[in-house]
């Protein structure tokens, strides 16, 4: 059976593999992909802990300003999802945008590790909720991606772009990748 707090733990432990995975990568298809990656995983553990975690944890905490101000965060870092998805790997901004993302991630996962789970650990009947957790889990996970929106948004901006400024280097790079102009 799934304890739920070990599962979420893995969950922060894959994220902060993609952040590291990230800093070491140059292509901008891979870090393209790793964004995706990221954001997948953030949406679907997000909504674990909100649709059945935190309300649990609810019941059980004295103080549930730590769990308001974990709400909080979330929102947070949805607001930094969604310009991301607008983005594209090209945008000046984008490795700023992603580190900015994982930074508050750590922080939201470190609050959560070293001051929530604590707490909580021994209260909750976890492996129920793991169980419950993990059917969730699956579910959303079989619910396509969406991407509405961040695709035309993004090709369009692209194709303003390229018309602006096409180096040599970057044709190159297309020709090599196989993206046809
Ligand atoms: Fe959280
Ligand atoms: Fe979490």
């Amino acid at each position: 059976m799934p304890n739920a707090i070990e599962m979420l733990r893995e969950d922060h432990n894959k994220v902060k593999e993609l952040f590291e995975e990230f800093e070491h990568a140059e292509e901008e298809q891979a870090k393209e992909q790793i964004v995706e990656n990221t954001v997948r995983e953030l949406e679907v553990h997000a909504a674990l802990e909100e649709e059945i975690f935190y309300p649990a944890a609810e019941e059980q905490v004295d103080e549930k300003e730590s769990i308001d101000e974990a709400r909080e965060e979330h929102h947070v870092v949805k607001l930094l999802i969604g310009e991301l998805k607008k983005m594209s790997a090209e945008d000046e901004r984008y490795d700023a945008k992603y580190k900015v993302l994982s930074e508050s991630v750590k922080h939201h996962i470190e609050e959560e590790e070293s001051e929530l789970f604590p707490q909580l650990e021994g209260k909750l009947d976890a492996e129920e909720l793991g169980a419950q957790m993990e059917t969730r889990k699956q579910e959303l996970q079989r619910q396509p991606h969406k991407r509405s929106g961040a695709r035309g948004a993004k090709s369009k901006n692209r194709t303003r772009r390229r018309k602006g400024r096409q180096s040599a280097a970057k044709k190159a790079r297309r020709k090599a990748t196989g993206v046809r102009r």
